[in-house]
C-alpha cells in the first residue's frame, strides 16, 4: 500500500492525510476482494522498518489501525471476513496487541475472505522467528534436523496455513519487495502499478487481476502449450 505520503504531498496536505485516505482504499480493497471471490487478501500495513519514521507518523499509523479495528471489526465479522495478523507482537503496545488478538479471536471461524494484516512485519524477521521456533523444538528433542523441509518451514512461519500469494500488487511505481513475504513469494506474480495507494480503486484492482490472468505460470516447468 505505497504512495500515501506522495498522494498527500501532491495536494499540499500533511502525510497523515494520505494515510487516512489510505484506510478508505483499504475498505474498498477488502470489499472488492470479497466480491471478486478472492479468498486471501494480505495488506502490508506497517513494516518492521516503519519505526524509523517520525514519531508523529508512527503514532498516526498505530491510531489508524486501532480505529480500523474498533470501528470496522463488527462489519468485517458480519461479512464473514476472517482476520489474521502476521508480524512481531512483542514490541507492540499492549492495547494494540489486545485489539489484534480480539480481531483474530472474534473472526476465527469465518469462512469468506481471510484478511491478513501484516503489521510490524518484516520477512527477514519472520524467517528468523521461524528458525528460532524450529531450533527450540530441536533443542527440546521434539524435532530433528532432517525434519527441516520447505513444508516444515512453512508450518513455522507466521503465515502457517495461509497459501502462498498468487499475485503481489505494489502501488506507487516502486519496483521492489521491501522485506515483504520473501519466503512465500517464490512463485508469486508481481504487478507494479503507478497509481498511489489512496487512488487504488476497484478498477485498479481489476486491472491488476486482468494483468495476472495473462501471465503464464510455469513454476520452473514448461508452459502448457509447449508441454502438450
Ligand atoms: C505506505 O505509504 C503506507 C504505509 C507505510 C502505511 C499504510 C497504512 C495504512 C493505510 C493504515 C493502517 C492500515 C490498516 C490495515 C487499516 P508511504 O507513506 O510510504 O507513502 P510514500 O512512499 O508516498 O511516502
Amino acid at each position: 500500500m505505497d504512495g500515501n505520503g506522495r498522494w498527500a504531498q501532491a495536494r499540499g496536505l500533511p502525510r497523515t492525510m494520505g494515510h487516512r485516505r489510505g484506510v478508505d482504499a483499504v475498505h474498498g480493497a477488502v470489499r472488492a476482494a470479497g466480491d471478486l471471490g478472492i479468498r486471501y487478501l494480505t495488506l502490508f500495513a506497517f513494516s518492521s522498518e516503519n519505526w524509523r519514521r517520525p514519531a508523529q507518523e508512527v503514532t498516526e499509523l498505530m491510531g489508524l489501525l486501532k480505529l480500523f479495528i474498533r470501528r470496522d471489526l463488527a462489519e468485517l465479522h458480519r461479512e464473514g471476513v476472517r482476520v489474521k495478523v502476521i508480524g512481531a507482537r512483542d514490541n507492540l503496545a499492549s492495547d494494540i496487541r489486545g485489539l489484534l488478538e480480539e480481531a483474530e479471536h472474534l473472526t476465527r471461524d469465518n469462512k469468506e475472505t481471510t484478511l491478513v494484516i501484516a503489521f510490524n512485519y518484516g520477512a527477514r524477521e519472520e524467517l528468523a522467528r521461524a528458525t528460532r521456533r524450529i531450533a527450540d523444538k530441536i533443542a527440546l528433542g521434539e524435532a530433528s534436523p532432517e525434519d527441516v523441509t520447505p513444508e516444515f518451514m512453512d508450518s513455522h512461519m507466521d503465515t502457517a496455513g495461509i497459501p502462498d500469494p498468487d499475485l503481489i500488487i505494489r502501488t506507487s511505481g516502486e519496483m521492489r519487495l521491501s522485506n515483504f513475504l520473501l519466503w512465500q513469494s517464490a512463485y508469486s506474480e508481481f504487478v507494479f502499478m503507478p497509481c498511489l495507494w489512496p487512488d487504488f480503486d476497484r478498477k485498479a484492482f481489476e486491472d491488476a487481476l486482468n494483468e495476472y490472468s495473462s501471465r503464464d505460470r510455469r513454476y520452473g516447468g514448461l508452459s502448457r502449450e509447449i508441454a502438450s
